[in-house]
């Protein structure tokens, strides 16, 4: 007899199967234990240890000062929550680009240390040789098309990206070859809907959008975003599922008042 649970996988497999029979993929991010713990349980198809924790998590203004070691504790701390989830884990700036050595070296850290089933990088044909070698030593490689947040300082801003028709051609381009490099699927983030559904008609790999309209084969959100947990963050595609700021902002007045009160605790909350 099995001592493993009979949980079912999601596998990159899973993922290319929904595609196939048009059933949309659900992905969120996710960066500690508890939260992905309750991400699995309500049967997400894949978490993303994103970058963005740079963000969310420690308060910088962009993903580029995230290391990888840092990407590895979140990393490790999710992996020990999900029993069916595919999780996938950012490689942070700095650790593949331009070398595709360090590259293999970095993805092979994350897979090692953490036990994350796959990682996803930023770019097109600038990092082909990275994905190549990565792709080769039998790691699952996601690719991130349109902004990518990495290089803020290249496009200066975060508005909506391939407007003009020779970008959207060259994000067309890198689509096709990121799927001949033999990645298993692209998030296409910030970009027309309806050239993202024009790549994802062009490629058979699973496109995962935000931002990217509905015709993308799954979605991606932020979870900090998607629960309100960042006040005043509302960009245009973004749903806010509750708002957890108020929420925990109402709990934990109300807890304060209670100590000041000497209402907490009362005699039935002590030895
Ligand atoms: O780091 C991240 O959260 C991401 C998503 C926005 C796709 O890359």
């Amino acid at each position: 007899m099995s001592v493993h649970n009979e949980v079912k996988r999601v596998t990159t497999h899973t993922l290319q199967s929904m595609k196939v029979h048009g059933e949309k993929i659900s992905m969120l991010t996710a960066y500690d234990y508890s939260m992905a713990r309750i991400l699995d349980d309500a049967g997400i198809d894949v978490l993303l240890v994103g970058d963005s924790a740079s963000n969310v998590m420690a308060g910088h203004e962009t993903t580029l000062p995230i290391t990888l070691d840092q990407m590895i504790y979140h990393a490790q701390s999710v992996i020990r929550a999900c029993q069916r989830c595919l999780v996938i884990v950012d490689l942070p700036f700095g650790s593949y680009q331009g070398n595709s050595k360090e590259a293999l070296n970095s993805a092979i850290r994350i897979m090692k240390e953490s036990g994350a089933h796959g990682v996803k990088l930023e770019g097109g044909e600038e990092v082909a040789e990275s994905i190549k070698r990565i792709v080769s030593a039998g790691v699952p490689v996601m690719g991130h098309l349109g902004l990518t947040p990495q290089s803020i300082y290249k496009f200066g801003t975060y508005t909506v990206r391939a407007k003009e028709e020779n970008e959207a051609q060259k994000l067309r381009e890198d689509a096709l070859k990121l799927q001949e490099l033999g990645c298993f699927g692209v998030v296409l983030e910030k970009i027309p809907a309806k050239l993202a559904k024009e790549v994802t008609e062009s490629i058979s790999i699973p496109t995962i959008g935000i931002g990217a309209g509905k015709h993308c084969d799954g979605q991606v959100l932020v979870i900090h975003d998607m629960l309100g947990i960042n006040k005043g963050f509302k960009p245009r595609f973004l749903r806010q599922y509750s708002n957890l700021n108020q929420l925990m902002n109402a709990a934990f007045k109300s807890y304060i008042a209670d100590v000041k009160a000497k209402n907490f605790p009362n005699d039935t909350e002590q030895y």
